[in-house]
């Protein structure tokens, strides 16, 4: 019997159930005393966990003293508060109602430290790894805090400390780390969900997530087939829920307010509660901007007046928080996110920049596929990851933003790709060319789409999805066959989405969206259009910017038409082919200012009418419940 040693049923199930239950408790504390034997288990608990060439590096201060206490207090005070400071609106507000700490609501704290020194330099196992010292403390920690759940005792773990304050205040000698602060008692209850969950600071990422076979980024579970990522987001994405549509329809009509008179933000409030598939839909906040950022090989041909060195200087003002959107982002209390997702410049690791780089940069699409058809998956992948991440780190809405210099010439090509129109039309003057640029822009872009000789179909291949007036209609503008000259060979009609020919050496068709993101896009065209799948199989509203994401915007659409109904049209660029993406998704934009900047800039100006949409949604009274007359 291979599980011989297996302990009996109810002992196992007693260990899981200490796992599943055990809890970071903040509140409900009891004043009870911890009796000094319980104290005892639970230090010898601790005192048993595994640690690194059995250094045992561990100790363990218990501190009842109440002096001492709120010394301790006064300084996670001091951090708690500049923490607050840093964050962003609805993040702050959120905070607020949060308590990160009992030092004097529980009658023990213990601290739990680590002697890196401990055992001398032949520490086995150690030498390699200095910080093997620290995970065998937090290891101890972990002992604790099961045996005190399985004793009926709340703890909670306070970081909120310079740890080298923290150490002084506790009269440390120099040689010694603090680990962990935990603060001990009995409870009232304890919570069958993190608090941080239930609060929607933060969600569970499902398990499949996180588990991996045999290389890192083949997820799945053990016993089940690898997932695909794309393909299960792809299949997680809905239609809009028609009943929270007309409920939500309704209670507009039923809302003291003439009816209709909150024109396309009514439409905006039952578009996001079929999509939340509740009515009133959950307000849109926290948000949080995630801006992509890559290189461009078709800058070699000369469509920008801009280096390419500017995409780094860029990312590197982003996250200084001296760029426009971060103006905007502090403004509509958002979070900014950097993507590194293909910068050709390396990127020094700083907090707030996600490094996921694919490569430095794309090919020329004029000489060759951008990317590969590998390269191209894998950004689509960074994309959807990133949305699922701020989705479990308590986003309740996405902002698509962009940084790559060349990136209007690659969102022409894919504008032209997807929908059929003329470069000509598709194209514009970016960040401001002169005639001559522009003119060479055009060329460039046709010569792409020669390159990969396009086969533009008689119908369009993606439909266009009217979430805000009823069914779909597979029909699209009329002038969607593009000129004669890009015209390819016929290409059968085939699945949805086939495989396209490694290496791209045929021809290129919409009906094959990765084929052309690799064709032609960007890797941050790619990675937003996998965010854009993400919010969406998520069900979390996604507002797009300009005609970077609405080029993303439509290869998301083309591998998946209902991908439509999360996402919201934060402005119209003055770039043509982000009009002309606009219609062929079936989307109005909620701003139209005139800009031309991407960031994500557009779609942050929009982000308060979308939650004001929602507020309304939620709070207005009805004339029933205000007993307000209605109009005869
Ligand atoms: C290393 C570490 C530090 C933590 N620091 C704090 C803290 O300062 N304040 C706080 O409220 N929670 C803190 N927590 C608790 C986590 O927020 C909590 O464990 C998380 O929400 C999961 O909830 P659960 O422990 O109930 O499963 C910390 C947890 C760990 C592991």
């Amino acid at each position: 019997m291979p599980d011989g040693h297996r302990y009996p049923d109810e002992q196992r199930e007693a260990v899981y159930r200490v796992i599943a239950e055990r809890r970071d408790v903040r509140q409900g504390f009891r004043p009870d005393p911890v009796p000094a034997d319980v104290l005892g288990r639970l230090l010898t608990a601790a005192h048993q966990a595994p640690s690194v060439g059995f250094s045992q590096p561990w100790d363990f201060i218990v501190i009842t003293d109440r002096a001492r206490r709120e010394q301790v207090a006064a300084l996670a005070r001091r951090h708690r508060d500049e923490f607050a400071a840093d964050l962003p609106g609805a993040r702050a507000r959120a905070f607020d109602r949060l308590k990160i700490e009992s030092i004097l609501d529980t009658p023990v704290n213990i601290v739990v430290t680590c002697d890196r020194t401990r055992g001398g330099r032949h520490t086995l196992g150690r030498h390699a790894q200095p910080q093997t010292a620290d995970f065998s403390s937090v290891l101890a920690v972990a002992n604790l805090w099961l045996a005190a759940r399985a004793e009926g005792l709340g703890v909670g773990w306070v970081s909120f400390f310079d740890e080298r304050e923290l150490a002084a205040a506790l009269g440390l000698p120099e040689h010694i780390q603090v680990i962990a602060y935990l603060c001990l008692g009995y409870v009232t209850g304890f919570a069958p969900e993190p608090e941080l969950a239930t609060a929607g600071w933060a969600r569970r990422r499902p398990v499949s997530w996180a588990v991996h076979a045999e290389e890192f980024g083949r997820r799945g579970l053990p016993g089940e087939e690898p997932v695909d990522p794309l393909a299960d987001v792809i299949a997680a994405i809905a239609p809009p829920d028609a009943a929270a549509m007309t409920a939500a329809r309704e209670r507009q009509d039923r809302m003291t307010k003439p009816r209709g008179s909150l024109g396309v933000l009514e439409e905006v409030s039952v578009r996001l509660a079929g999509l939340a598939g509740s009515c009133p839909p959950p307000l849109p906040e926290p948000a949080c901007v995630a801006i992509f950022a890559a290189d461009h090989g078709v800058h070699a041909q000369g469509v920008s007046p801009w280096p390419q060195e500017v995409t780094a200087q860029m990312v590197a003002n982003f996250l200084a928080g001296g760029a426009v959107v971060n103006a905007f982002a502090a403004q509509a209390g958002a979070e900014v996110t950097v993507v590194d997702v293909g910068v050709a410049a390396p990127l020094d690791p700083v907090p707030g920049l996600l490094p996921r780089k694919i490569a430095p940069g794309t090919a020329d699409f004029t000489e060759g596929p951008a990317m590969t058809r590998e390269q191209a998956t894998a950004a689509l992948t960074v994309g959807l990851e990133i949305a699922r991440d701020l989705v479990a780190a308590g986003n309740r809405c996405l902002v698509t933003g962009d940084m790559g210099i060349a990136n209007t010439t690659a969102s022409a090509a894919l504008i032209c790709a997807f929908t059929g129109a003329d470069p000509a039309a598709a194209t514009g003057r970016g960040t401001g060319i002169d005639a001559a640029t522009y003119a060479r822009k055009v060329d460039v872009v046709c010569r792409g789409l020669a390159r990969h000789r396009l086969v533009v179909p008689v119908v369009p291949v993606v439909p266009v999805v009217p979430v805000l007036t009823g069914p779909a209609s597979l029909t699209g503008p009329a002038s969607l066959t593009g000129p004669a000259s890009l015209t390819g060979p016929a290409h059968p009609a085939g699945p949805a989405h086939p495989a396209g020919p490694a290496g791209l050496t045929g021809p290129v068709h919409p009906a094959d969206p990765v084929g052309v993101l690799a064709a032609f896009g960007g890797f941050e065209h790619a990675a937003l259009a996998g965010f854009i799948l993400g919010a969406a199989a998520l069900r979390v509203p996604v507002i797009l910017d300009g005609v970077i994401c609405g080029a993303a915007a439509l290869a998301a659409a083309a591998l998946a038409p209902a991908v439509t109904a999360a996402c919201f049209a934060g402005h119209r660029s003055v770039e043509p082919g982000h009009a002309i993406a606009l219609s062929h998704l079936g989307l109005s934009p909620l701003v139209d200012l005139g800009l031309r900047l991407g960031e994500g800039t557009g779609a942050l100006l929009a982000l308060p009418l979308v939650q004001s949409a929602a507020r309304a949604l939620r709070d207005v009274a009805t004339f029933d419940s205000a007993g307000v007359a209605e109009k005869l």
